[in-house]
């Protein structure tokens, strides 16, 4: 019997205490978050993070699974939810179907996660249908970077807050149990969160919504490549990674390691 978090949970927290949620890509990571969070999120951003990829278009199916595996393995009470990566999804509701099948069949995940609002909301209705959990995942939507031509907050126009109201809208009468909001300016994030019955987890977007999502090497200073403002940088891992990495050098380098404590000698023969 699983112990974890689960979907209804989750659901059964809006209004209420925030729902905490962070990405993880490593059994280690995850078990380091488990008892700190209510939801892993293995995010297709380990593109960028983990692969060093100029963005999250290039990522598999096969990719998500592995990590997806290993963040299962690491973590035993959060809930796990998997990224459709860009491709595997858009073309129809069976394809997105057959994709997320597999990807909760392979690794016991509890629900996937998929990025657009009004387009996708025929798709969110399918995979619900037929016992798939979705998270959906409206404002900045990461995949769609060039039509957005870069990574801008949305939602300063009207005509802007009033499509991304209407995603949001979409997306949970098709049945998402909850959403990921991604960089808008924050009275469109309080009016969705007012709007919608199920939880807003924010990234970039106010407090005023039910739970917030980080990228959990933007939070520890594991990536560097860029900072968007809605980062916090609660650590400085990348800075202590380098000493590390530089003391190491230096004790090669000047043979202070291996000492006698880490070097394997004969051992002494066995008294009789
Ligand atoms: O891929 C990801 O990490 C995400 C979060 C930023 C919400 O989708
Ligand atoms: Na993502």
């Amino acid at each position: 019997e699983s112990r974890r978090i689960t979907v209804p949970d989750i659901t059964a927290r809006k209004g209420g205490e925030p729902v905490v949620m962070l990405t993880a890509y490593t059994a280690p990571i995850a078990g380091f978050l488990d008892d700190h969070v209510d939801m892993l999120l293995v995010g297709d951003s380990l593109g960028m993070v983990v692969y060093g990829l100029p963005s999250t278009l290039a990522v598999t199916p096969e990719m998500m699974i592995a990590h997806g595996s290993a963040v299962m393995r690491g973590s035993r009470r959060a809930c796990v939810v998997i990224d459709l990566p860009f491709g595997a999804y858009q073309e129809s509701p069976e394809q997105a179907f057959r994709t997320a099948a597999r990807i909760m069949a392979e690794t016991g995940c509890s629900a996937v996660k998929l990025e657009g609002g009004i387009e996708m909301a025929e798709t969110i209705r399918f995979l619900v249908d037929r016992g798939i959990p979705v998270m959906g995942h409206v404002g900045l939507t990461p995949q769609a970077v060039n039509h957005l031509g870069g990574f801008r907050a949305r939602g300063r126009s009207n005509a802007e807050q009033e499509k991304i109201t209407a995603d949001a809208v979409a997306v949970a009468e098709a049945g998402a149990f909850a959403m990921v909001v991604e960089a808008v300016v924050e009275p469109l994030a309080r009016r969705i969160t007012e709007l919608v019955p199920v939880p807003t987890i924010g990234i970039g977007a106010s407090v005023a919504c039910d739970g917030q999502v980080l990228v959990i090497d933007d939070i520890l200073g594991t990536f560097a490549d860029f900072t968007p403002r809605f980062v916090k940088r609660y650590a400085d891992l990348g800075t202590e990674i380098g000493a590390a990495a530089a003391s190491y050098a230096a004790d090669v380098r000047a043979r202070r390691f291996p000492g006698a404590e880490h070097t394997f000698a004969v051992r002494k023969p066995a008294r009789t």
